[in-house]
């Protein structure tokens, strides 16, 4: 057994690869380096969708648009119970009520869905009504106006497409696995995306940026970014933002937001590029046996920072983008996949007797 199915091949895909000896991903056969900045959001779905469903439109972007409007109806019925829950709880209730149908449709409305609900979330917990989304901003734009109540610069617009991009997809990681599960039962997409959603919230995967931001805010200027990475790992803390399954070099995806980081001249740049030092040197010390580099999370807080997405609305953003490969995902395993069903070890007593269940004898005695 391996444990956390550490190197296990679980599926065959066509969608991406990740490389961890050499720190590479290829996203269709196509260089996340060079995706990354070369092509929108929209672009890079069409790129993941492509062969999975039937009359895909060529250009994705005004069928998004649509499909952004399209499950704005659902907003309408947001109600009160979903004001004390965290961003990424309340659109995944929101994104429950959304019926399967056609594959096309049901996918498209799915990858709207976490930038419409979550937006409608955040503003209603603020006392501010949901902003209507316009169909004719790109999907990053739209997502950052919607949050916001104005639409974002030029730049930051940018920087949330590149983030999208980058995180679009990422082979068989916990959430993408947990959405073939389901899709192997044949539940459907909105199922499967559901159980997708709730693998990415954890901390050990979708969860990190909120933490990365407050490790920066702990550490206010570079000078001081040594001493707390020493005090945290003193403690027994993970660092969050370090560390990977799969990459026994950089996670290409931190490459990529790094640069998009210094090219847009990030606020936060300079203290994460100290902070980033600082751990790697720490890290390197104290386990040599062990490859933990920067991963996609670390760069992705200081983007999404910078386009001024708040902390706690970071694993929403990234079911944003992931929804996109998950939906490839869920598609591929219903072409090609069998029901997915391993099988557990038994580690448990041996047979016994019934008697010894707790509240059973009791049971057992009544009937006799
Ligand atoms: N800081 C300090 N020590 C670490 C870290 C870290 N970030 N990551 C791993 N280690 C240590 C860990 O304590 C363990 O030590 P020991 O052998 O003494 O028990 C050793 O390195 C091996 O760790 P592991 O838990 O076997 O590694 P894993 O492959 O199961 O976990 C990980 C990968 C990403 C969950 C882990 O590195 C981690 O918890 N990182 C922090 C959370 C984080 O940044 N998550 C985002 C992941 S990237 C997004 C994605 O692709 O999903």
């Amino acid at each position: 057994m391996s444990d956390g199915l550490e190197g296990v091949i679980a599926a065959d895909t066509v969608l991406s690869e990740v490389d961890g000896e050499a720190g590479r991903l290829i996203v269709r056969g196509r260089s996340l380096d060079q995706l990354a900045g070369g092509t929108s959001f929209e672009q890079v779905t069409r790129l993941l969708w492509d062969g999975f469903f039937e009359h895909l439109p060529d250009d994705l972007a005004p069928a998004l648009g649509a499909a952004r409007l399209e499950v704005f109806a659902e907003v309408a019925a947001l109600d009160t119970g979903l004001l004390d829950r965290t961003p990424i709880e309340g659109m995944r209730a929101l994104t429950a009520r959304l019926a399967d149908g056609d594959d096309l449709a049901v996918a498209l409305r799915l990858v709207a869905a976490p930038a419409v609900f979550t937006a409608a979330v955040v503003r209603a917990q603020a006392g501010e009504a949901p902003l209507r989304p316009d169909p004719a901003l790109s999907h990053a734009a739209d997502a950052l106006r919607m949050l916001r109540g104005r639409p974002p610069s030029h730049a930051e617009a940018a920087a949330l497409d590149t983030y999208l991009v980058t995180v679009s997809d990422h082979g068989l990681n916990a959430s993408t696995f947990a959405a073939r599960v389901i899709a192997s039962t044949r539940a459907g997409l909105t199922s499967s995306v559901l159980g997708g959603i709730s693998a990415l919230k954890g901390p050990l995967h979708g969860g990190a940026p909120g933490p990365i931001i407050e490790m920066l805010d702990g550490i206010g200027t570079p000078q001081n970014a040594r001493a707390w990475i020493e005090a945290a790992l003193d403690r027994g803390d993970r660092l969050m933002g370090f560390g990977h399954r799969v990459y026994r070099a950089e996670d290409p995806r931190a490459r990529v937001l790094r640069r998009t980081a210094q090219e847009l001249d990030a606020p936060r740049y300079e203290v994460a590029k100290a902070l980033e030092d600082a751990a790697l040197a720490e890290l390197r010390a104290r386990r040599p046996d062990r490859v933990l580099e920067t991963n996609v999370e670390f760069w992705a807080a200081i983007i999404l920072d910078f386009a001024q997405v708040p902390a706690d609305i970071t694993p929403a953003m990234f079911t944003c983008a992931r929804t996109a490969g998950w939906a490839a995902h869920i598609m591929e395993q219903k072409l090609t996949g069998r029901l997915i069903r391993p099988s557990a070890r038994y580690v448990g007593p041996a047979p016994r007797p019934v008697r010894d269940v707790p509240g059973a004898a009791e049971i057992i005695d009544r009937d006799a």
